[in-house]
């Protein structure tokens, strides 16, 4: 790939800085403030047919499925319809009951990972309806896809996905939203909604303002052999993403875990040498979020806190905007972001193609 680096050092840095003009594009010509909706011209979904839709299976792998966890969640909270994700791999090889009223998505950045495509396939030959939600146009999961929703992140080059990641969110934010208001979501949860995404690119804005900042704690973690991520229900994909874009791109090793599951059996680990990151929204589940806190310093480990406003349980805290709750997912990731880019840089590695990874894996 020879796009433009624009001044940065590399692609990553640049894909992560891109991120507000991204979100930008994914949510140009779609909102309609007359209905308090979106439209997405690939769905070709009439109202009916959305509201014939019992369940919603979001396959990809990788970033873009850790994108379909929060899709899921969006889905399930705005449309109230049962929703999850599954890594497109594993689900087709185990031979899973496809449902004539479910509605499959498959989430690819490329649109040409074969395990997601196989499983497009698959499911195309078993009679159901597939959405696609990718970001190139034209590629092999977009054309084999009933339908769908382009991403419009713009060219991606580096190994590890960010600002895909992001505007896949979003896109699925959107689908959420437009789902909803054929269905149960009332008019001003709609507007609601679609201010707090109108709010998105200023507040991508806010956080990568942050960056020298971020860049200092990157420092202080370098260290780490290994680093704990922890979330709940909306912070949890974010928790899952976070340590993955770690370990790609800097080589530590982390973990993802629901906070609630701490106590089940993870808390062993806990010790000096072994960091937490706290996802920590301020919504229903804050003080449940501080207490797990609490139970990490009770054991001496370290805290880095992603939250809405500074947490004194922890070390030290990265502030973001507050959006709606719903979508706060979609920014809590982006420090993140920028976190396992400055220790990929403190420890030297190649961040644009990290060691045994490819861009895009079109073999089984
Ligand atoms: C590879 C890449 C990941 C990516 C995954 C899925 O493993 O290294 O960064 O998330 O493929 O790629 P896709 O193009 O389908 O989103």
């Amino acid at each position: 790939a020879s796009y433009d680096m624009g001044g940065h050092d590399t692609y990553m840095h640049k894909e992560i800085c891109e991120q507000a003009d991204a979100v930008d594009r994914v949510l140009r010509g779609r909102i309609d403030d007359r209905f308090s909706t979106v439209h997405l011209g690939g769905l070709n979904l009439d109202a009916r047919e959305a509201r014939s839709v019992r369940r919603v299976k979001i396959l990809g792998c990788g970033t873009s499925y850790h994108a379909g966890l929060i899709g899921a969640q969006m889905i399930e909270e705005l449309a109230r319809i049962p929703a999850d994700a599954e890594p497109a791999s594993e689900f087709r090889y185990r031979n899973p009951v496809v449902d004539p009223d479910t509605l499959y998505i498959a989430v690819s950045q490329s649109g040409e990972t074969y395990d997601v495509l196989a499983a497009v396939q698959e499911l195309k030959r078993k009679g159901a309806r597939v959405f696609g939600v990718v970001n190139v146009v034209g590629s092999a999961i977009a054309r084999e896809s009933d339908a769908g929703v382009y991403v419009h992140a713009g060219p991606e080059v580096c190994v590890v996905s960010t600002k895909c990641f992001t505007n896949t969110t979003v896109a699925f934010a959107l689908l959420a939203l437009h789902l909803g208001r054929i269905r149960d979501l009332s008019v001003a949860d709609g507007k609601r909604i679609i201010e707090g995404l109108r709010k998105l690119p200023g507040q991508i804005e806010e956080i990568l303002a942050q960056e020298a900042e971020i860049k200092k704690i990157a420092e202080e973690y370098a260290d780490a052999r290994s680093m704990m991520f922890i979330g709940r229900v909306r912070g949890y994909p974010v928790a899952r993403e976070a340590s993955l874009k770690l370990k790609e791109v800097s080589y530590i090793h982390a973990e993802a875990y629901p906070a609630s599951e701490l106590k089940h059996g993870p808390l062993a680990l806990i010790e000096p040498a072994l960091p937490t990151v706290a996802i920590v929204p301020d919504d229903d589940l804050l003080e449940k979020n501080r207490a797990a806190m609490e139970e990490i310093k009770a054991r001496s480990g370290r805290i880095l806190a992603v939250a809405h406003q500074e947490q004194d349980k922890a070390d030290r805290t990265i502030v973001v905007p507050k959006n709606e709750d719903e979508l706060d997912p979609i920014l809590m990731g982006i420090p993140l972001q920028l976190l396992a880019y400055h220790t990929a840089l403190a420890l030297g590695r190649d961040i644009d193609k990290p060691r045994n990874l490819a861009k895009s894996v079109t073999v089984e």
